[in-house]
């Protein structure tokens, strides 16, 4: 059985003291709300803060983006091993914004999967059609396009070692949320597209959805049998929504 797990995407918000307050709170209450493995994927310069407050806790964290590149002359970027060093477990790769607003391809982001997996983190790949391409029908050629992506560079027993994420764009912070009917529908076929190549590696990885996830319909979202929990934006600033979502994971 796979165990659930929500992630929570702060993306770009946060200073240093809501960030402490965050933790604490999230401490405070998740022994209490769930047997799920949570985590929270944090902006690289509080990535220090979140190691320090959530060490010894069984809260994971990670980061949201992860360089190509080892190390050497890339101003600007974060390394694998860089966000090994402060003991980060996950990391979001191709997220939606980073396709969209820093022309992220395909062929990126299936070399920043495996540079997360050379540094030993956990790659949470995301994928997802745009409002335009469901309306057209092509949701399903869209995500096999970018599943193929990585399978291809890495091969299916790679992908194996990661998280998948199905993330519709459209419902990405707008508060419109896939029904479970629509979220189960693209889940099981990533599920099948990964069984095209491994069976076990299709039966094991964990799929979770993403995209106006709250504490409202978490719990129908993740009753869904391909739906292995979610990757949380906004609900997961407050400690209470983010809490009340990882409790609707509960299995
Ligand atoms: P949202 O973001 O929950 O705010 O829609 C999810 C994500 O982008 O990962």
């Amino acid at each position: 059985m796979r165990q659930p797990l929500v992630a929570g995407n702060w993306k770009m918000n946060g200073s240093r003291a809501s960030v402490a307050e965050l933790l604490d709170g999230l401490k405070a209450g998740i022994d209490q709300v769930t047997t799920a493995e949570v985590a929270v994927c944090a902006p690289f310069v509080y990535i220090a803060d979140v190691q320090s407050r959530l060490d010894g806790s069984p809260i994971k964290w990670g980061g949201q983006d992860v360089s190509v590149h080892e190390a050497g002359a890339y101003t600007g970027e974060t390394a694998g091993p860089m966000l090994a060093d402060f003991g980060c477990h996950f990391v979001i790769i191709g997220h939606s914004e980073r396709r969209a607003y820093h022309g992220e391809s395909d062929d990126l982001v299936a070399q920043k999967f495996s540079a997360a997996l050379a540094a030993g983190l956990v790659p949470i790949l995301c994928v997802g059609e745009t409002l335009e391409e469901r309306e057209s029908g092509v949701t399903e050629q869209v995500v096999a396009r970018q599943l193929d992506a990585v399978i291809s560079a890495c091969g299916i027993d790679d992908i194996g070692k990661g998280v998948i994420a199905y993330e519709p764009v459209w419902a990405i912070g707008t508060g419109k949320t896939a029904t479970p009917e629509q979220a189960q529908d693209v889940h099981a076929f990533i599920r099948g597209r990964l069984a095209q190549s491994s069976g076990a590696v299709a039966d094991k990885v964990r799929v979770l959805y993403g995209g106006s996830m709250n504490p409202k319909n978490a719990a129908e979202l993740m009753a869904q049998p391909d739906i292995d929990g979610g990757l949380i934006g906004g609900a997961s600033l407050k400690a209470a929504d983010f809490l009340a979502v990882c409790s609707a994971a509960n299995r």
